[in-house]
């Protein structure tokens, strides 16, 4: 049985951290408001000029150097983005020019702050089908040029950055002992549009548009929503909660990632945390948090790594690796 494996990861952050307070001098809010809310300490934004594909660019030439992964052995980029570059093209297929790679495909995935799980599984299912073999699956965006900077429920959660990966396609015997993606669980339901969604696009207003967002709304929703999928990727891998080592979770508000821990009994010293860092970045908080958990020692090989998120769309869903 093919397994896709996660052999390497990078991440990009743009510019230098903004803080609450800095915040706090151009919008209505403190310091206070915002940490004991979300648990956010700063976030970093996107100079003019810098676009997505710069972002994502950036982390997947890491993720390449991470993992000892030459472009010319790369047959799929997926970019998760909800700020793409333009309408059209993918801003995958930026990456893929920019990286010098002239075969194979590359696309992007829409599923906002799901994006990344979604891209892993849409990857990660191509992969077990034979379509790829070596693969980036990249989580990038520039959610500060969509947030309303006069609405400060909104405009305060969000930040800039990118995150990759690079899978490779290997062996297993199909067991929860193998190493590699064992289960993916993907869910949505469009009826909740209104919870959060942009005002705006090319088929509605022609603009960009400004993301709008009832945050208690969808707050009950995450936790919920959340628990429940991981449970089923769990469930889907021949695992139990007892088995976790780490769950990557996306990074919206830190009262959320400590809700769904709680639900599901799992300890929080096992939640990689850096929504304090770098607030709400959509589809790259996975992959940003996974780096530094990688990066600093904390998840090790043979460990069980839970990735799991919800988003506009609704969106969620929950991937279960063994690293
Ligand atoms: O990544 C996609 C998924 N997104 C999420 O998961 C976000 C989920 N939602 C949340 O994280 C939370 O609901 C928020 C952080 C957005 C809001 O927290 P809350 O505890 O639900 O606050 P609230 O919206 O009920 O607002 C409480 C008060 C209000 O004042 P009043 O009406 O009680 O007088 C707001 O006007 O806080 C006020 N407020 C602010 N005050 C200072 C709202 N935003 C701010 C602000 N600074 N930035």
């Amino acid at each position: 049985m093919i397994r896709s494996h996660i052999v390497g990861c990078g991440a990009y952050l743009p510019g230098n951290p903004v803080s609450n307070e800095d915040l706090a001098r151009r919008v209505e809010t403190s310091d206070e408001w915002i940490q004991q809310r979300t648990g956010i300490r700063q976030r970093y934004l996107a100079a003019e000029g810098e676009l997505t594909s710069d972002l994502a660019i950036q982390a997947a030439q890491r993720a390449l150097d991470h993992a000892q992964v030459k472009v010319g052995d790369l047959d799929l980029v997926i970019v998760a983005t909800a700020t793409p570059d333009e309408t059209f093209p993918a801003t995958a297929t930026k990456v893929q020019a920019a990286l010098g790679m002239t075969r194979g495909a590359a696309f992007d995935v829409q599923a906002v702050c799901s994006g990344f799980v979604y891209a892993l599984s849409v990857a990660d299912s191509m992969m077990k089908n034979g379509m790829a073999r070596t693969a980036l699956v990249i989580g990038a965006e520039t959610f500060s040029r969509i947030l309303d900077w006069s609405d400060r429920t909104t405009c305060v959660l969000f930040g800039d950055g990118a995150g990759a990966v690079v899978l490779r396609a290997g062996d297993g015997e199909g067991t929860p002992a193998d190493r590699g993606v064992l289960s993916n669980v993907l869910h949505s339901d469009g009826r909740y549009h209104d919870l959060l969604y942009v005002d705006g696009g090319p088929s509605t207003t022609q603009k960009a548009g400004f993301l709008r967002m009832q945050g208690k709304e969808v707050f009950k929703h995450a936790v919920t929503n959340l628990a429940e999928v991981v449970g089923e990727g769990l469930t889907a891998a021949g695992l139990t909660t007892a088995d976790v080592d780490w769950i990557v979770p996306h990074q919206a508000n830190r009262r959320i990632l400590d809700g769904t821990a709680r639900k599901l009994g799992i300890s929080h010293e096992k939640i990689v945390v850096t929504v304090d860092k770098h607030a709400n970045t959509s589809a790259a908080s996975i992959p940003l948090a996974l780096t530094e958990a990688v990066h600093d020692g904390r998840i090790k090989r043979g460990q069980i790594v839970l990735m799991e998120a919800m988003g506009g769309g609704l969106t969620w869903g929950a991937s279960v690796t063994r690293w």
